[in-house]
């Protein structure tokens, strides 16, 4: 199967494909709706008992605080995430407080299960025809503070959403980059019965 210069020898299916993580977004504002199908198909991620630990927090490029947040990014995202139309931190709780009523103790799968929920969010954005582009670009101890996060919440990334524009809107260095991008082979990734004897190497 081949979808939009991505090719793969079984049968995927084209939704997954077809996400793909640019950067030349057009600027339009997207609805409230929008941005709240996008958290609804994610909380339908699967996570270790249920439990549930992402959390998101998010502004719409016409919100207030729109500039507030852009000015949380490193300036290599700012610089093109000003024209995406929703910015997304992805928080987890690093706390699991069991519903039997023993103590909480430390979540061992929330950065894990809160990487599904972003991965259906991001799918969720496909389907919608929108696109997503996770980053990691972001000054973490500047976020914290700007948020006012209680220490049990550990951000995990952030997002921008939008819908995709010419490359040509983008400087020369991103506009080169600004395609959808392969992946190592399967042969590579999927050992059946044991690990081949050169997989450290
Ligand atoms: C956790 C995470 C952090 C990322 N951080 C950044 C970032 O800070 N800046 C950026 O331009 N892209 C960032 N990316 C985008 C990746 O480079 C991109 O997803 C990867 O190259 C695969 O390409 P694709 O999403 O188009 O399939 C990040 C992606 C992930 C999942």
């Amino acid at each position: 199967m081949t979808v939009s210069l991505r090719s793969t020898s079984y049968d995927v299916d084209p939704l997954i494909l077809g996400r793909w993580s640019p950067r030349s977004f057009d600027a339009s504002p997207l609805s409230e709706t929008e941005a709240l199908t996008l958290f609804d198909a994610a909380r339908w991620a699967p996570s270790a008992y249920n439990y549930q630990p992402w959390r998101f927090l998010y502004a719409h490029r016409e919100d207030k605080v729109w500039n507030e947040y852009l000015d949380l990014l490193l300036p290599f995202n700012s610089a093109w995430v000003k024209d995406a139309s929703l910015l997304i931190f992805v928080l987890s709780d690093t706390l699991f407080v069991p519903l039997d009523g023993t103590d909480a103790r430390p979540a061992t799968t929330n950065s894990f299960d809160t990487g599904a929920a972003w991965a259906l969010l991001a799918l969720q954005a496909a389907r919608l025809g929108l696109h997503s582009h996770a980053l990691a670009g972001y000054d973490e101890g500047k976020a914290r503070g700007y948020f006012d996060l209680p220490d049990r919440y550990r951000i995990e990334v952030a997002v921008a959403v939008g819908r995709i524009a010419d490359k040509e809107r983008l400087p020369e260095p991103l506009r080169v980059r600004e395609t959808p991008s392969d992946r190592l082979p399967l042969d590579v990734l999927a050992f059946r019965d044991h690990l081949p004897d050169d997989f450290a190497g």
